[in-house]
């Protein structure tokens, strides 16, 4: 069996990623051989291939694609051929037309979610599920910030927090994206203005949120810092900025005695339960269209640079999938 697929020799900028076709071996024991049927685009792709995250050379890329198994390696009992599955992380390579994937790391996707939706949203869905239900916990009634508001997690984490009851200051980097993400928030705002922390405060009575959900990293962090309320908690989730920088820990005293947490989505699906439960919660609220996730963005598996150079150019919203 032969398969397509984006390879990288060096990390760097999106052209180092190179189109190739290769062999697959039959699947071994507990994993599937998978045909892709759509394929999503995430940012930490991009930190994967330009250095800011190590991977081993040479290396594909990619952590997130829907498929129809083709064929079971030994032992896999609980899948079958011809069923329809989706994947959100593990060892990078999705970005191919066939793929052999260890089965427990497999979630079958319900009929009604399209192939390109179970594709591009189910990291940022489970993302937004960890983060909303279990790194800080939300509860009705409560302010908080999410930035990146109109970005492929923003998007979904906070359609699903307004649902929850939770009154949602989203930030953004544009006009364009401000007006879009006024439909899942409650304010908007520009980060580019450096008084939004100060904002934020005027939209709390002055007290400031109990939380910061944070993918921005290094050109938000001091600001997120700013507009949390005593004992609030920043989860700083992600770098689309830049990584943040070293501080002194004694400034969270100075600013309120505030937590701060750094979780990644594999150590909240680190078993097979999780798993399945973070799945099977997006899913139920994608079902409920208490979530209704906007694809942005289709390219072409070999227009893939491109893909790359619009996500980190800030000139997608939504999310985006890659079609084989
Ligand atoms: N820890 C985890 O478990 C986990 C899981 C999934 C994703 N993440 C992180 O969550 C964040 C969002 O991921 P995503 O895939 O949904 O991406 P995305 O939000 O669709 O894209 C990133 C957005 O970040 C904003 N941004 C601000 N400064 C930027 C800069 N200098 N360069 C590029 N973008 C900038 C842009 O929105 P504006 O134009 O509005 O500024 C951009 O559209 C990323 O940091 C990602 O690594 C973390």
């Amino acid at each position: 069996m032969q398969t397509v697929r984006i390879e990288i020799q060096q990390q760097g900028g999106p052209e180092v990623m190179q189109l190739l076709t290769a062999e697959l071996p039959p699947p071994g024991a507990g994993e599937v051989l998978l045909k892709h049927l759509a394929i999503g685009l995430n940012f930490i792709d991009t930190y994967h291939r330009s250095g800011l995250y190590p991977v081993s050379l040479p290396s594909g890329l990619g952590l997130e694609a829907c498929g129809v198994i083709e064929a079971l390696g030994h032992g896999v009992h609980d899948l079958k051929v011809g069923d329809r599955v989706a994947y959100a992380g593990g060892a990078v390579g999705a970005y191919s037309t066939y793929r052999i994937v260890a089965a427990d790391k497999l979630v079958l996707v319900p009929d009604g979610v399209a192939d390109e939706v179970a594709a591009a949203t189910l990291l940022r869905g489970m993302t937004a599920q960890y983060l909303l239900k279990r790194t800080f916990p939300v509860q009705a009634g409560q302010t908080i910030v999410f930035h990146a508001a109109a970005g492929g997690v923003g998007q979904i984490a906070c359609q699903w927090a307004q649902a929850l009851g939770v009154r949602v200051i989203g930030t953004v980097g544009s006009a364009a994206k401000a007006k879009m993400a006024a439909a899942w928030c409650d304010h908007v705002l520009d980060y580019n203005d450096a008084t939004w922390p100060q904002q934020v405060r005027d939209l709390t009575e002055g007290l400031g949120v109990p939380v910061v959900y944070d993918g921005v990293g290094a050109a938000t962090f001091e600001g997120s810092l700013d507009c949390l309320a005593l004992r609030g908690m920043l989860v700083s989730f992600g770098n689309a900025s830049g990584a943040v920088p070293s501080f002194n820990p004694g400034i969270l005293a100075q600013k309120g005695s505030l937590f701060l947490t750094r979780p990644t989505l594999g150590h909240y699906t680190a078993n097979r339960g999780e798993l399945v439960e973070t799945a099977q919660d997006y899913f139920t609220a994608l079902a409920q269209h208490r979530i209704v996730p906007e694809i942005g963005q289709r390219y072409p598996l070999a227009d893939v640079q491109q893909a790359h150079r619009d996500l980190e150019s800030r000139n997608t919203t939504g999310s985006t999938v890659l079609i084989p």
